[in-house]
């Protein structure tokens, strides 16, 4: 866990430190004196205003990148028209990629009027040569790209910057490194992600995540323990453990732990008191991880657990390794275990090749699972993915069809599922004053849906027991008792 550290005891006339994290300490104390000299001569403090795409996993990302520059003297913002702006990208749809083009216009617009303004890209977008060639010889005014596997150096390559007045552009193929105790922002006090391991290995067809994240490394879970634990210390009451394989955790360790015997590590840690994880993979949920969640108190009883397809057809070809029977049978398992248990799923529709009798197994799947929600996505085509090279691509006008159709189905049984749990008492995590009423705040229960109740600003970051009073389809209002 980051300690403050003094950063006026470091000795910023000597060689930079070799060693992680004193090295990045050096450079935000470095970067600290410039920012202080900008301070000075312009009567503020410069802005720094991070946007995120994608996942929890860039979001978490946001919160470390957040840390080190307002150790660095930066005021946060949320407007683009700071003095420094981060994009930390996605790319695991094409949409991700083109918003990220268009808004790099506006922010060409703005340089022009304030050219001391910095910009920096990052993420899993930057990690694509092709994107950052395209960066390089039309986006000229950016002054920083960097990857996923070296976000830790943005206090380094920020210094860099501003030192050469040039581009700086550092990205790594890969990295068995995992740096710790780096400070970091949260975003909300209450809650967290942790992450609990990096990359993937899996090579599903339509991913590109394998390529931009790089291979699987897991943390030391003394690491992980002693994060919480500091985390529960300053306030937080629910986590989120963060990995794109959580089931895969902890098998390349030196000592290999399997992710069912951290969470029993982690149940143990006083304060805390609600665990959550994203994402299992069907293909790996062990009945031991069941066990683990079935008697544990803190852990949620949801799961997300991405089918993607529901043709074994499919699935094949999108390397899953496992079929509609294998997936309808795990669901199974684990309900018959934990009765009260609600599924969320990810489903792509018009994966290459895919039939209308195909599409009617995933109508089917979700039939018989009732998920409580899904987040449905149309099929995007990945240069450098298998299915890329996939023969064919189903045409737009019949994916957009399907893709209708899905969500209706989706929708229809996420109300019917929320009418029925009408008049149940249940426990929710109190997360902010209500928007739209000062009188009422907002909870999330255990299954991750909202209810709205009368209460006040006392009431955030605890657990409280909420009726539900009334579904009004995705959300409720409720009542405390
Ligand atoms: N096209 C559409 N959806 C995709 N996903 C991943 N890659 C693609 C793609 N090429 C979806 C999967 C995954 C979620 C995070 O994004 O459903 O579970
Ligand atoms: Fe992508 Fe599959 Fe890895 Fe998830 S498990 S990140 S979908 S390759």
């Amino acid at each position: 866990m980051y300690n403050k550290i003094d950063l006026d005891r470091i000795d910023i006339n000597l060689a930079p430190p070799l060693e992680e994290p004193d090295r990045q300490y050096y450079f935000i104390a470095k970067c600290r004196e410039l920012i202080r000299e900008f301070g000075q001569k312009n009567g503020r403090f410069p802005t720094a205003c991070i946007q995120t795409f994608g996942c929890q996993m860039n979001s978490r990302d946001s919160e470390k990148l957040l840390g080190v520059l307002k150790e660095i003297g930066y005021q946060e913002s949320d407007s683009e028209e700071a003095d420094f702006v981060i994009y930390n990208t996605c790319t695991v749809r094409e949409n991700a990629n083109l918003k990220v083009y268009g808004r790099l216009g506006f922010l060409q617009t703005r340089k022009k009027k304030n050219p001391n303004m910095l910009i920096a890209l990052c993420g899993c977008m930057m990690q694509e040569q092709q994107v950052v060639e395209k960066i390089q010889k039309s986006y000229r005014f950016v002054d920083i790209i960097f990857g996923t596997h070296n976000i830790y150096k943005l206090a380094e390559l920020l210094y860099q910057r501003m030192q050469s007045g040039k581009m700086v552009v550092d990205l790594w193929k890969d990295t068995a490194n995992i740096v710790e105790d780096l400070p970091n922002q949260r975003k909300y006090p209450f809650k967290s992600g942790v992450n609990i391991m990096f990359g993937c290995n899996n090579f599903c067809s339509y991913c590109i995540v394998p390529y931009v994240r790089g291979r699987e490394r897991s943390r030391n879970p003394q690491d992980i323990v002693r994060e919480i634990t500091g985390l529960v210390a300053d306030g937080v009451s629910e986590i989120m453990l963060l990995g794109q394989n959580v089931n895969s955790y902890g098998k390349n360790l030196d000592k290999p732990v399997s992710f069912a015997e951290l969470l029993k590590e982690i149940e143990q840690i006083e304060g805390l008191k609600r665990i959550r994880f994203m994402t299992p993979h069907p293909k790996d949920f062990s009945n031991e991880l069941i066990e683990v969640m079935k008697s544990s108190h803190k852990i949620c009883k949801q799961v997300h657990l991405p089918v993607q397809s529901g043709s074994s057809r499919i699935l094949k070809l999108m390397n899953r390794h496992y079929t509609k029977e294998q997936y309808l049978a795990l669901v199974e398992r684990i309900r018959t275990a934990m009765p009260e248990v609600s599924f969320t799923t990810d489903i792509i529709v018009g994966f290459p090749g895919e039939t209308e009798e195909d599409f009617e197994e995933t109508l089917d799947v979700v039939k018989k699972v009732r998920f409580d929600s899904a987040f449905t996505f149309i099929y995007s085509k990945r240069t450098g993915t298998l299915a890329a090279e996939m023969e064919d691509q189903v045409p737009e006008e019949i994916v957009g069809k399907r893709f209708d159709r899905l969500l209706h189905e989706i929708q229809k049984i996420s109300a019917e599922l929320t009418k029925e749990r009408e008049g149940k008492i249940e426990t929710a995590l109190v997360e902010e004053i209500n928007v739209q009423s000062q009188e009422f705040v907002t909870g999330r229960l255990s299954n991750n849906l909202l209810v709205h109740f009368k209460g006040d600003a006392s009431l955030i970051g605890k657990l409280v027991s909420v009726k539900l009073k009334e579904s009004k389809g995705f959300y409720y209002i409720g009542e405390l008792v």
